[in-house]
């Protein structure tokens, strides 16, 4: 059975990853850590109450010994990063919980993995085993009228928020680079519908 640590999936995306994948696999363990924001909802969860394949921990990606304690309890497969203070708005009245959320628990989240995953010693990493960080389009930056974003484009943030969310993408490039973690990063542009 393939475990996951998703994060932040009581928000818009994440919730729906959760019946997708839900649908879509029958052996497999979702444990979705969300602090409940303003942003996160349970009611999104609804119609996976009670299915056991979906665990719901209400908690903070910053949280040092419950993300350990997590990883000790279901030795996780992969971990997916959906949590984030995701408006750009609110990002321009109130930076600092953008550099906490978004980068600190970010940072948070590559070390415990990396503290289960990686044998420093050996300097080799478990098989089979992944980082995913859900990023955005917006750390390229503005784009007119015309033209597109590609996986080689300068990243060049603007608002706090993309400058959260591109500092977050660097780290987890770094672990890659550094320590040869197996990592993934998206940047999808704006989600609409289920
Ligand atoms: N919505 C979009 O169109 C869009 C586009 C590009 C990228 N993204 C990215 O996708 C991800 C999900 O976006 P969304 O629209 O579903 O966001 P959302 O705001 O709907 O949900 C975010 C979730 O994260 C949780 N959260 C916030 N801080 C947390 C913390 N410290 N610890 C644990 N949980 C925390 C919230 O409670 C909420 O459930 C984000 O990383 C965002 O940057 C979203």
């Amino acid at each position: 059975m393939k475990r996951y640590l998703i994060t932040g999936c009581a928000g818009f995306i994440g919730s729906n990853f959760v019946y997708y994948m839900l649908k879509k696999y029958d052996d497999i363990l979702l444990v979705n850590l969300d602090k409940l924001t303003y942003a996160g909802n349970l009611e999104n969860l609804k119609g996976v109450e009670g299915d056991p394949r979906h665990v719901f921990v209400q908690g903070d990606i910053c949280d040092k010994e419950l993300v350990t304690s997590l990883f000790e309890q279901h030795d996780f497969d992969y971990v997916i990063n959906f949590a984030a203070e995701s408006h750009v708005d609110r990002s321009i009245t109130n930076h600092e919980i953008f550099v906490e959320t978004n980068v600190m628990g970010t940072v948070n989240l590559l070390q415990r993995a990396k503290e289960a995953w990686y044998d420093a010693e050996a300097k080799t990493w478990k098989e089979g085993k992944k980082y995913l960080q859900v990023s955005t389009d917006e750390v390229y930056g503005a784009l007119g009228a015309e033209g597109y974003f590609m996986e080689t484009t300068p990243i060049n943030p603007h608002s706090p928020y993309s400058s959260s969310k591109a500092s977050a993408d660097h780290f987890v490039k770094a672990f890659h680079d550094t320590y040869g973690m197996p990592i993934n990063i998206t940047r999808c542009s704006n989600n609409y519908g289920p």
